[in-house]
Parts: structure tokens; C-alpha cells; sequence
């Protein structure tokens, strides 16, 4: 049986072999085998030595009974970065997402949102399983909404509708490739909203990829939404956690849905202090991410076979279409698993790779070769050469 890696090489359970009440593992073999290089997401990186001894020396209270300093102080610090009034922690994005559509919806509402956003696709429906709230999903470019497919969408006031009561935005958008969405549709997307009595909702889960690669400071960002949630597991580093931020009385309100969703922490201050270990220390050091992208998306340009999705790569995703003759994303993704490289495929001929805190530059170099490589193993007389996806 093997163990996947723990900070370097391969590990085995030794069957039948027991110390101390745990099985015994030991490396399967004495040369330590080359990294395993895993691009599939920014939510697989382990805590660093800083991160840690933070989080074991973190000083923390029961936070059900509001007694948890480090998760207090968290709360406080991401609110006052975001310019809101309040923040309530959670243990997930997918939690503080539900929690801000279920803030400013109930039962028979609905929310509009752009048709490849993680809320409505990724999300179990939570809004509706949840709180009973409808989506009305549409069509964006490369996870981009604009203000012209909105107009028009607000229901009349009628006993046969759902009532209209809500925008979501996401930012960077995942599925869009990392998309920053441009800061002035935004503004004019939560302006309009609230001009017509909607409350506005940012998933904000990778938002300090926007701030550092747009320089636009957060709390600008922030500025147009009611609620914003941000993910601390992310591209910021920390094994857990996300917030959702916003006025009090709606923070409030939120607070007690957390319990009824189940999201009521103890001694959270643990994983509280690893969260505002990341706010010091990771915030900046993701332009770096956004470096290794480019290097990626320069690969992807010039091998045969594959072509970006969208025209620019803004942040940390980088997700490609490939030829049919490189075999589909899962096979494709299976080859760049035996060379060392993990990827995600993302549909039948789409695959995504991440950079994050555990892949430096020499990483995203070998990972650019195994990428070219794979690319190059196809027969070559069925793939376009240099540029572009040949279907025929
Ligand atoms: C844009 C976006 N929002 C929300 C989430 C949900 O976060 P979690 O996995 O912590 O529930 C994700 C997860 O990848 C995401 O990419």
C-alpha cells in the first residue's frame, strides 16, 4: 500500500507491521524520488513552519460562546481590510456562499448570478436545499457579467414570481480561467443593483489574487457589495477556513444560520491563527503565483494541441482545451500524472492547472517541460503545429 507524499518522497505501509499501536511506514526506497509536482488546486498546500507554530501557539476560547480570541481578532482584521462593519468565520467558501445568499433571501427569492459561477454549479444548490431561494443564471464571457444582460431581469412584483432580491459576483472567477473581473463593470453591475432595491453578494474566495494582481486595494473591491467571502485555504495558504464580511446585522443573521448549518466551532482560534498568519504573510507573495501562471500559459501557447481558454491569463489558473489527439483531459491528465505532474481535468477536453504556495519557479519550470513534453508525444501529423487546437 502506498501513502501519497509527505513533504517529498514515497512512503509504504509495511503490512502486518505495527509500533506503538500505528502501522510503521518507511520510504519505499532509499533515493529520494523527485517531488510530485500538484497543480490541480490552490487548496493543497500544507501549513509552513511559521503557519504552524502560530496556529500551536495560538491562544483560544470556546468561539460558540464568542470566546475565542484569535478567531475574534481574525474577524476584526479581515473586516477592517474589506471596510465593513463585521466578519464571522466559517469553516468553509461553500458555507460562507450559502450564508450570504441566505442573508439577503428567503424562501421564494431569487438571485442573480453568472451562469459558470461557483455558487450555482459547485455548490449542491445549497441555496435552494438550504433556504429555498432560486437562481437565475446568466450567460457571462470567460466568467465576465455585464450590466446590458442584467437590465430587465428584475421580476414584477407578482404572485405567479419568485421575487428578485440579489447579484452575486465572483472574483477572480475560477471557472473563468482567474478572471479579474473588470473593477468598473463591477461598480456598475452593484450600483445598478442597488438603484432597483437588490442587495449585492461578492465570492470573493480568491480576492486577494484580484487585489495584488490588479493593485486595486480590497477594501475598493469590497466597496460595491453588501457581503463579501473570502477563503483563507486558498491562494492565502491556510489548511482552513473562510468569512464572510459584511454589516453587522446581516453578520448577525449569519451567525445563526452557521449554527443551523452545523458551522459552529470550539476552539477555532487554532485554525483562526493560521488564517491571520496568511493575511501577514501570504497576501503579497502571490504575485508569485500569478508569475508562474504566465510561464504555464507561455507553454500552453506554443505546444501543439493546446490552446488557452480566455485571452489572458490574469492570476493563478491556468485552464487549457486540448486537441482530441492528445487523448481526452482525464487520459491527458493520467500521462501528466506518471511524469510527476498532477493536473485536473476539467471536462472532456479541458484541464486546469493552479500555482500556489508549494510550487516555486523551478517547479513551474519542470512542470512546463513535462507539459511540453506530453504535448510533443501526440502524432504530430494529427495536431496543429505552434499555436492553436486542430479538431479535424
Ligand atoms: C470561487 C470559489 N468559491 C467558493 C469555493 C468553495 O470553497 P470551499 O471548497 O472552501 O467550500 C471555491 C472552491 O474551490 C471556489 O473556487
Amino acid at each position: 500500500m502506498s501513502l501519497s507524499r509527505t513533504g517529498g518522497g514515497e512512503f509504504s505501509i509495511l503490512p502486518g507491521r505495527w509500533r506503538e499501536g500505528k502501522p510503521e511506514i518507511r520510504p519505499t526506497s532509499r533515493a529520494m524520488p523527485e517531488k510530485i509536482l500538484d497543480f490541480r488546486s490552490d487548496t493543497v498546500t500544507r501549513p509552513t513552519p511559521g503557519m504552524r507554530a502560530a496556529m500551536a501557539g495560538a491562544e483560544v476560547g470556546d468561539d460558540v460562546f464568542g470566546e475565542d480570541p484569535s478567531v475574534i481578532a481574525l474577524q476584526e482584521r479581515l473586516a477592517d481590510m474589506l471596510g465593513k462593519e463585521a466578519a464571522l468565520y466559517v469553516p468553509s467558501g461553500t458555507m460562507s456562499n450559502q450564508l450570504g445568499v441566505r442573508v439577503h433571501c428567503g424562501p421564494g427569492d431569487e438571485f442573480i448570478c453568472e451562469a459558470g459561477c461557483h455558487i450555482y454549479n459547485y455548490e449542491q444548490a445549497g441555496y435552494a436545499q438550504l433556504s429555498g431561494v432560486a437562481p437565475r443564471p446568466v450567460e457571462g464571457t470567460g466568467g465576465v457579467l455585464r450590466l446590458e444582460r442584467l437590465t430587465g431581469l428584475i421580476r414584477k412584483d407578482d404572485e405567479h414570481l419568485v421575487r428578485t432580491r440579489l447579484v452575486c459576483l465572483e472574483n477572480t472567477h475560477n471557472r473563468g480561467a482567474g478572471r479579474i473581473q473588470p473593477f468598473e463593470t463591477c461598480e456598475a453591475i452593484c450600483n445598478w443593483a442597488h438603484e432597483h432595491g437588490l442587495a449585492t453578494h461578492l465570492d470573493g474566495a480568491r480576492l486577494f489574487n484580484a487585489v495584488v494582481a490588479s493593485g486595486i486595494e480590497a477594501k475598493r473591491w469590497a466597496a460595491g457589495f453588501d457581503t463579501v467571502s473570502v477563503c483563507f485555504s486558498k491562494g492565502l495558504g491556510a489548511p482552513v477556513g473562510s468569512a464572510l464580511v459584511g454589516p453587522k446585522d446581516l453578520i448577525r443573521k449569519a451567525h445563526r444560520a452557521r449554527k443551523l448549518f452545523g458551522g459552529g466551532m470550539r476552539q477555532a482560534g487554532f485554525i483562526a491563527a493560521a488564517a491571520l498568519y496568511a493575511l501577514a504573510h501570504h497576501v503579497e507573495r502571490l504575485a508569485e503565483d500569478h508569475e508562474h501562471a504566465q510561464m504555464l500559459a507561455g507553454t500552453v501557447r506554443e505546444a501543439p494541441g493546446m490552446e488557452l481558454i480566455g485571452e489572458t491569463v490574469d492570476t493563478n489558473i491556468v485552464i487549457f482545451r486540448i486537441a482530441p489527439e492528445l487523448g481526452t483531459g482525464a487520459e491527458f491528465c493520467e500521462r501528466l500524472r506518471q511524469k510527476g505532474l498532477l493536473a485536473l481535468s476539467l471536462g472532456p477536453q479541458e484541464v486546469r492547472a493552479v500555482t500556489h504556495l508549494d510550487l516555486d519557479e523551478a517547479d513551474t519550470r519542470r512542470a512546463c517541460q513535462i507539459l511540453a513534453q506530453a504535448a510533443e508525444e501526440a502524432p504530430r501529423s494529427k495536431v496543429t503545429a505552434g499555436k492553436g487546437v486542430s479538431y479535424a
